[in-house]
């Protein structure tokens, strides 16, 4: 391991020793808890969302169902867990006590409330008792009440004026916490900003179904009976948190500093977070899968990373994939290619001839006697399928072919697929939305 790399970044004008961070839900609950989670490492933490009081919480039994993937455990769970049910005077004693004892670890508070005097009061005393900085929670999931959660984070307005009322309450950097069950972020974040937001926090869990009981019919977690639409997290949702931090980082109006969570589990999955804009990380279901020891892994994978390319500081990496990023239409499409087998290493076990013949372009003929691939290169369309199932790691890769985009060129010319068709335009009302 490389010990004397330095991951220590800075965020709003608040340092943190790594970037990683428990991201506010039952793993950050508690002073006890959290101890424990800086002892094993992590940088900072997102505690449990602060409940005022004026709300008695009691979460649903059960709260929680894994989902599996054949035996893949946990590569998502749905959650119908609430905000904190522990006393405010509680969560607030434990700031103290960590602040007092572990003073080079943030807390960040992450608080919700349901009107403006709520959220006043909330952000006051968590900065009074110690909060470094707070993450206002727009975002929570199964909330059904208007004006909270999830909800606030799909009405922009009140984005901006809960924003605003807590940028004027406190004097430490504020965090806007965004729900992904919209299309765009980038709208919504940008009325955290006018509200003054500093930074901003996504995602939250997804909106989802994650199994159905079918001797029951109830959706789960089923609570005696019954189960809501609630959220999704884990590494089944990373491609979207990816998504939205990556489109949030390239808004050049935004410019905020971004906090990147969703299905964190590895340090490869960290840096991916990194590459496409975040500059600290948050996690849950990584702790959930495999406890607060998962950070010695996100700390040593970045901190080799990180040596073997001689980069000493995180910051030259946030956002690296950026530029990479582009619309499809700056595809160099005369640039093509196909397959390549590595015949050696080939096992014959014939899966890639499969899948190129029932979803792929028919370009795997089939050797019965050697047992072996006969590939067609001009009809690969390298759709890389069977690589995706080939059980030889390296065994296929593919290949550019100089010139071989004109061959496509033809085929598509001679299928007789008429180029300029035209689309007829429907002048209709837009349909109306399901009010309930
Ligand atoms: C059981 C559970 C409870 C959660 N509670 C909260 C919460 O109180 N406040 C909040 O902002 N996010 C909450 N979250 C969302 C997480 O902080 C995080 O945004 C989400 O799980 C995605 O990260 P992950 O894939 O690493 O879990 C909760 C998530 C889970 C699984």
């Amino acid at each position: 391991m490389s010990k004397d790399i330095d991951l220590s970044v800075e965020f709003c004008g608040v340092n943190f020793k790594n970037p990683f961070l428990l991201s506010s839900s039952p793993v950050s609950n508690s002073a006890e808890m959290v101890e424990k989670a800086f002892d094993a490492g992590w940088g900072g933490v997102v505690f449990k969302t602060l409940n005022s009081g004026r709300l008695s919480i009691i979460h649903p039994s059960p709260r929680m169902n894994s989902i599996n993937y054949g035996n893949q455990k946990e590569v998502a769970v749905q959650n119908v867990e609430q905000i904190s049910d522990r006393p405010l005077k509680d969560n607030l004693m434990d700031f103290l006590y960590l602040k007092k004892n572990y003073p080079d670890r943030p807390i960040v508070a992450s608080i919700m409330g349901f009107f403006e005097e709520e959220w006043a009061y909330l952000a006051k005393v968590a900065e009074d008792n110690g909060a470094d900085m707070l993450e206002l929670n727009f975002s929570c999931p199964h909330m059904s009440i208007e004006g909270s959660g999830h909800k606030v984070g799909q009405s922009f307005h009140l984005i901006e004026k809960f924003t605003s009322t807590v940028k004027n309450s406190v004097s430490i950097p504020v965090m806007a916490k965004m729900t992904p069950n919209i299309t765009d972020m980038r709208e919504p974040a940008m009325y955290a900003k006018n509200g003054g937001a500093d930074a901003i926090a996504a995602i939250n869990t997804v909106r989802g179904i994650s199994q159905i009981g079918l001797d029951d019919w109830v959706p789960k977690p089923n609570v005696f009976g019954k189960s809501t639409v609630s959220g999704t997290s884990g590494p089944a949702i990373k491609p979207i948190g990816l998504k939205f931090i990556a489109e949030m980082a390239q808004c050049k109006e935004l410019g905020l500093p971004l906090s990147g969570m969703g299905g964190i589990e590895t340090w490869i999955d960290a840096l991916e977070y990194i590459a496409v804009g975040a500059t600290i990380l948050q996690a849950t279901t990584g702790v959930m899968h495999y406890g607060y020891r998962v950070v010695e892994d996100l700390i040593e994978g970045l901190s080799d990373f990180m040596a073997g390319r001689n980069i000493t500081k995180i910051t030259d990496l946030v956002g690296k994939a950026l530029p990479n990023l582009q619309e499809t239409e700056n595809f160099e499409l005369d640039r093509q290619g196909v397959v390549n087998f590595d015949m050696a290493r080939c096992i014959g076990c014939g899966q890639c001839v499969v899948v190129c013949h029932d979803a792929g372009g028919q370009a795997l003929d089939w050797d019965s006697e050697k047992r072996r691939p006969l590939p067609i290169e001009e009809k690969c369309l390298s759709c890389m399928l069977c690589q995706f199932v080939c059980p030889v790691q390296g065994m296929i890769n593919y290949k550019e072919m100089p010139n071989s985009w004109q061959r496509k060129e033809t085929a598509v010319r001679d299928s007789g697929v008429e180029k300029d068709v035209k689309y007829e335009v429907f002048n209709k009302e837009p349909p109306k939305v399901c009010s309930d």
